[in-house]
């Protein structure tokens, strides 16, 4: 079974960005987490285009973004030129998620779907063929450092019944509030890759944290 490690950059120092996306392309980290939101379908606004094109230059691991905005649709093709590998788009925010999911597919990226922490598993049971990944939020989308809504773990299960019930090689994505708490919980439930920001970066030793979340 895949452990993978995402670091959230929403969490990172941006007066040395260059300096942190070096600190993940040599640490134990398998991709770059990155969180777009518009103000609209969040109450927040993180960055877009001009940082992915940046991070996309000096990152030597994929690049995971995570779409928290309205209409996704229409900028999905722009995701994939400025460097996206693996795009997620909200369930809540996706009319046609089928349609959305094999655009991105289309367009050679990894295709996913994330469901807010109030939104059921079961939503899926007529796409789950065409995701590659599920990301299950463990806290309301909008901010770093938030706490960690337990029932997550119930999410996991069901979802992984879901993916075992149709043969599936569906990856599950955990994202908000992970550390060094829940990590380990997290993928005996069955998760396969786990997003951290605030307990990366606010890590005296951010490299170290990675490797624990990983390894625990
Ligand atoms: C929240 C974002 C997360 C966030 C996670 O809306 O999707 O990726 O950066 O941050 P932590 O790990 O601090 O909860
Ligand atoms: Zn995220």
């Amino acid at each position: 079974m895949k452990k993978l490690i995402a670091p959230s950059l929403l969490s990172a120092d941006f007066s040395k960005l260059r300096e942190e996306i070096e600190m993940i392309n040599s640490s134990d980290a398998d991709w770059f987490h990155i969180d777009v939101m518009d103000g609209v379908f969040v109450p927040n606004i993180s960055f877009g285009f001009p940082i992915i094109k940046f991070i996309k230059k000096y990152a030597t691991k994929p690049l995971d973004v995570h779409l928290m905005i309205v209409n996704p649709d229409q900028y999905i093709e722009r995701f994939r030129d400025y460097g996206a590998d693996i795009l997620t788009v909200h369930y809540e925010t996706c009319t046609h998620l089928h349609r959305s999911l094999n655009a991105i597919k289309e367009l050679g990226m990894t295709a996913g779907v994330v469901l807010n922490p109030h939104t059921s598993v079961s939503v899926l049971e007529d796409v789950i063929y065409d995701t590659d990944m599920v990301l299950l939020m463990s806290v309301n989308p909008g901010f770093a450092a938030q706490k960690f809504i337990p029932q997550t773990f119930e999410k996991i299960k069901k979802l992984n019944n879901l993916i075992q019930k149709n043969k599936l090689n569906t990856l599950i994505e955990i994202d908000g509030g992970v550390d060094d708490s829940n990590a380990e919980r997290l993928f005996e439930a069955g998760a396969n890759v786990l997003v951290a920001g605030n307990s990366i970066f606010s890590s005296s030793d951010p490299k170290a944290m990675i490797s624990k979340l990983k390894n625990l």
